[in-house]
């Protein structure tokens, strides 16, 4: 036996059809694309939504570091529509540096149970104070406390300095309002383009790429 970086234990394992586990969307019509592609992801959160799973508005968010580097994380959407989808994190964290720099993202869904992705490219811009003030208010308070006790992505010595931070801001706002912090706040991923895969039987699956123009949308079907 050599000792190759290639001598590695592959792994394997038999899947699980989503319709065996009990899970059997309303199929899109590939065939037949639906025109609004912005419905069609609505009607997929819907379903996602049907789950039992902790969070089905959960995403991935790919950005692009100065030097050019990828990183990944999740997000939690918060909000979609025609203009974007929103989601909300602190503006001085690995990923907001990132975006400052480089304004786009790719952002996945996978919903495993139901044997589907999304993904959806697009120019990032940030949302309006408005429009954070009005989602953070909604948060609980312990929430926004956090949003001021973490220096999302900086270094920490250990949980017993972050717990300090949380209490000198409890201490802070103590019997007032929890205002927002000004680096916390919302993104908005344009639409650019919006993918749309669906697993099928023995690899045949379906893929389906909305990409916008001045015109509308055009649709195309990719090879799996
Ligand atoms: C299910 C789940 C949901 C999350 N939702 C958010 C979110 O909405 N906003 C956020 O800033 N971080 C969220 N996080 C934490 C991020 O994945 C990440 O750790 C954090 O934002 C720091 O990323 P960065 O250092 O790349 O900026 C979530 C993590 C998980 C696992």
């Amino acid at each position: 036996m050599s000792d190759s970086i290639d001598d590695f234990p592959f792994i394997r394992f038999e899947k699980r059809p989503a319709v065996e586990l009990g899970f059997q969307p309303i199929p899109m019509n590939f065939e037949n694309p639906p025109k609004d592609p912005v419905a069609e992801v609505l009607r997929w959160l819907d379903e996602a939504f049907q789950l039992p799973i902790p969070n089905p508005n959960a995403m991935s968010i790919a950005t692009i570091n100065a030097d050019g580097t990828p990183s990944l994380r999740i997000v939690l959407l918060r909000g979609f529509d025609k203009h974007g989808a929103v989601f909300f994190t602190n503006r001085l964290s690995r990923k907001g540096l990132a975006l400052s720099h480089s304004p786009q993202a790719a952002l996945l869904f996978h919903w495993d149970h139901l044997d589907r992705q999304i993904r959806i490219e697009g120019k990032v811009t940030a949302t309006s104070d408005a429009h954070s003030d009005a989602y953070f208010f909604g948060r609980p308070r312990m929430n926004r406390i956090g949003a001021w006790a973490s220096d999302q992505s900086r270094p920490l010595a250990d949980r017993a300095s972050f717990e300090s931070r949380i209490r000198e801001v409890e201490n802070r706002f103590e019997g007032k309002e929890v205002p927002r912090p000004p680096h916390w706040g919302g993104y908005r991923v344009a639409l650019d383009s919006i993918e749309f895969w669906q697993g099928d039987t023995h690899r045949l699956h379906e893929r389906i790429v909305y990409r916008k123009s001045s015109a509308g949308w055009n649709i195309g079907r990719l090879f799996p």
